[in-house]
């Protein structure tokens, strides 16, 4: 006999961890990239998966096809061809639904290269993308970069140079990058897929937040400027920061050519389309309407919360402190004077009751030991201030 569940059961409750993300108590942990639970859009979600199971239970609970369900394919290519930050449209048969962003590049590890393949990266980049690639063993090779994103000059060069290998992918966040904030400009962007075409890799361009922009829009995606025949460059979408991470959507978008590879990967032949409940789900979310009232309303909280940590930075670290006021994405890349190793400064930051990223995590090779990255995600204003009141008692302390 099926139980009926109640609204907090304690018999669902366990010993387990519930979320991926733990922070100590007393902790103020400001390098978690996640988005805080209270902006959850729960009551929107209850209500569209009611409905779901309501009028089309059977679908969403059947294996989906391959390159995803097919209204959501077409409802999603409408609402990206409709965003300011998109400028040319995107049609549905250039779209395949992922399970998030992160499924998405571990698809395209087994779609696009093999064991022993070369892949490039930015210098910083987002953490477990690295070590994604050398669990497949990928060789993992920095480019550098600036405040306006990957150095395509230099790019240039290595891709010249007989001593370095080439590669077979190359791996960037052109907006709002992760951890750095940067945004990469136009030029770049074209100089981008025409060294792609010429050197016959592939760009996968990670643009989980090309949506979250509060202040100016960023150019569009690298794959606005991909003309070539049969596609070199892939953008990677997400539903987890414009809606719930939980969901574990997002999508590729692709020449249809080149999307071919993903599409007929066995994972799909054996299981379907990736994530078919979610996607049934999202489709309606989008068709009334509530993913754009979604980014409006974050828009507006992470702004307000840029200005506050902004201020806060600004008025406890003076002089100390450089940093880029982000227009968009999760996070600030703040960097110290070249005497604060943030790998030694955290332990003091943690038993002062705040925790961040420290910079060397993000780098191939070890740099960026005295910056570090910190997120607005995930605490409201006055948390945000507080914890850099933390940071810099900590840093005092640190120094003396
Ligand atoms: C640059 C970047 N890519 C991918 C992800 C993960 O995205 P998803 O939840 O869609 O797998 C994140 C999340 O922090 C991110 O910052």
């Amino acid at each position: 006999m099926h139980r009926e569940p109640m609204m907090d059961d304690q018999s669902l409750k366990s010993h387990m961890p519930d979320a991926m993300m733990s922070i100590p108590d007393g902790t103020l942990d400001l390098g978690w990239g996640h988005q805080s639970s209270g902006l959850h859009p729960v009551e929107a979600i209850r209500n569209v998966a009611r409905g779901v199971l309501e009028s089309n239970g059977l679908v969403a609970l059947q294996y989906g096809p391959e390159q995803g369900f097919g209204a959501l394919l077409e409802e999603l290519s409408a609402f990206l061809s409709d965003q300011d930050s998109y400028t040319k449209s995107v049609e549905p048969d250039s779209l395949f639904l992922t399970a998030g962003a992160s499924g998405a590049l571990d698809l395209a590890c087994t779609a696009l290269m093999k064991s022993g393949d070369v892949v490039f990266v930015e210098e910083p980049t987002y953490y477990p993308v690295s070590r994604m690639f050398h669990e497949r063993g990928l060789e993992v090779i920095g480019v550098p970069t600036d405040n306006s994103g990957i150095r395509t000059d230099l790019l240039r060069e290595m891709l010249d140079d007989p001593k370095i290998s080439r590669p077979v992918a190359l791996y960037t966040i052109p907006s709002f990058h992760n951890p750095a904030s940067t945004v990469l400009p136009v030029h770049r962007r074209q100089e981008l897929v025409e060294l792609a075409e010429r050197h016959e890799f592939v760009v996968l361009s990670d643009d989980v937040y090309q949506l979250l922009h509060y202040d100016s829009l960023p150019p569009p995606p690298i794959i606005t400027f991909d003309n070539t025949q049969s596609g070199c460059a892939i953008s990677l979408g997400s539903f987890s920061k414009v809606l719930a991470p939980g969901l574990r959507l997002g999508w590729i978008q692709a020449n249809p050519e080149l999307l071919k590879r993903f599409v007929n990967l066995g994972l799909l032949a054996s299981g379907g389309g990736l994530s078919q409940f979610s996607a049934v789900l999202v489709q309606r979310i989008l068709r009334y309407g509530l993913l754009a009232d979604n980014i409006d309303f974050l828009r507006k909280t992470y702004a307000e919360r840029i200005q506050v940590l902004a201020g806060a930075l600004r008025s406890r670290f003076g002089d100390l402190a450089t940093f880029d006021v982000p227009a968009g994405g999760y996070f600030f890349w703040v960097t110290f004077p070249s005497d604060v190793d943030t790998q030694e400064l955290l332990p003091v930051a943690q038993e002062h009751g705040v925790s961040y990223r420290p910079g060397s995590d993000f780098s191939q090779s070890g740099m960026f030991s005295n910056s570090l990255r910190i997120s607005f995600s995930l605490y409201d204003a006055a948390d945000l201030e507080l914890s850099v009141k933390r940071l810099s008692e900590a840093l005092k302390e640190y120094r003396s």
